[in-house]
């Protein structure tokens, strides 16, 4: 059942409020002033965090590597479950082992899992399927609440990690004393303003829907963030690529000059995420040498930003201020928007897009 809608994917991008509310519901405690994840969950002892995924899910974990990292203080590696299983790397004393899998049943994520059984100090989930080969084997799981998601490409599923993976380095920070009482309260009272800051993100929609008439007409699309936005970045070209077929790529903004400047011209939109963060002036200066050599710059931001950008930016979408901590999961909604109306322009099959399964148990 679409309800109303005419695809899956725009039904479960337009379920994302609802979807962030129920990981909240499930992991902020009745008042929704407290943490809580099961005790089960150690990261207090926890030396260096592991997350291994694949696709879009491992998106999300290079997400939480930027927060664990700066919420926490805490070391994180993010890894491709296809890479790591063969790569047969040492697994250091102390290491929390995270895999993320919507379906719970990717086989290279799950081989991944078995791999560091017996090596990590323990071993969490974070699925969509409580029965999944995943989450029982796991020590723990996370389940994302995300309810079925049936189009191919993950949009809800994609947020709804987020939502977990922020919650858990919360939790990191609370246990390792990154956070004292009073900023985590702050942090949490931010957090239950992220379903209305995602309904308001869902805005966008008619402004992506008029660039994506443009975009759809293009070859090749570049992304470009920095910092978490990077990984945005990436999951943007992901999405753009698998249901439009056009060819996207990301790279961090600071890489540009280091070689991707060189397919820039006239024809090659460039997508910029960059809310007005402390980074935003140097993704500015990456963004004005595409713009200098004809690049037609589609520029995701907040108002501070699209004001300090100016007009001469060929589309400016504008996304509610918020804190940077809850930025990657607002910035997902215009990256899914895009690449759906833009499918939609080119008339491909959206919910089924070729070549790919739902779920990945081949390796
Ligand atoms: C992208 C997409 C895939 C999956 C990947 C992992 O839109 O859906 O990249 O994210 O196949 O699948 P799960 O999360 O089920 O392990």
């Amino acid at each position: 059942d679409k309800a109303g809608h005419k695809h899956f994917m725009s039904k479960e991008i337009a379920e994302q409020p609802r979807a962030i509310a129920a990981v909240l519901d499930a992991y902020l405690g009745e008042s929704g002033a407290a943490l809580a994840l099961p005790a089960a969950l150690d990261v207090a002892r926890a030396e260096r965090v592991l997350l291994v995924a694949c696709g879009t899910a491992y998106y999300a974990c290079l997400t939480a590597k930027y927060w664990l990292e700066q919420i926490a203080g805490i070391p994180a590696e993010v890894d491709i479950a296809s890479e790591f299983r063969y790569r047969e790397p040492p697994v250091a004393p102390g290491t929390l082992a995270v895999f993320v899998s919507q379906s719970g049943e990717t086989a290279d994520t799950l081989a991944a899992l078995r791999y560091v059984q017996g090596r990590a100090a323990q071993i969490v989930s974070v699925t969509n399927v409580e029965e999944s080969s995943i989450a029982r084997e796991a020590d723990l799981d996370l389940q994302i609440h995300a309810g079925p998601e049936i189009g191919v490409a993950s949009t809800k599923a994609f947020t709804a990690q987020l939502s977990v993976l922020l919650l858990m380095a919360l939790r990191a920070a609370e246990a390792r004393g990154a956070l004292d009482a009073a900023a985590l309260a702050d942090r949490l009272s931010a957090l239950r303003t992220l379903p209305a800051l995602v309904t308001a993100a869902l805005e966008t929609d008619g402004p992506l829907k008029s660039a994506a008439a443009e975009v759809a007409e293009a070859r090749d699309v570049l992304f470009l963030g920095r910092g978490v936005m990077f990984p945005l970045a990436l999951e943007g070209a992901l999405k753009l690529k698998e249901i439009s077929y056009i060819h996207a790529e990301a790279y961090a903004s600071g890489e540009l000059k280091h070689g991707p400047i060189a397919l820039v011209d006239n024809t090659v939109p460039v997508v910029v995420m960059a809310p007005r963060d402390a980074l935003f002036d140097k993704t500015v200066s990456n963004m004005q040498e595409v713009m200098a050599r004809g690049g037609e710059v589609l520029l995701i931001t907040d108002a501070a930003g699209a004001e300090a950008a100016g007009e001469t930016v060929w589309r400016r979408i504008v996304l509610p201020t918020a804190d940077p901590m809850l930025t990657p999961i607002l910035y997902a909604v215009p990256a899914q928007l895009l690449a759906y109306h833009t499918a939609v322009a080119k008339g491909t099959d959206v919910d089924q897009p070729r070549n790919l399964a739902k779920s990945v148990t081949v390796e």
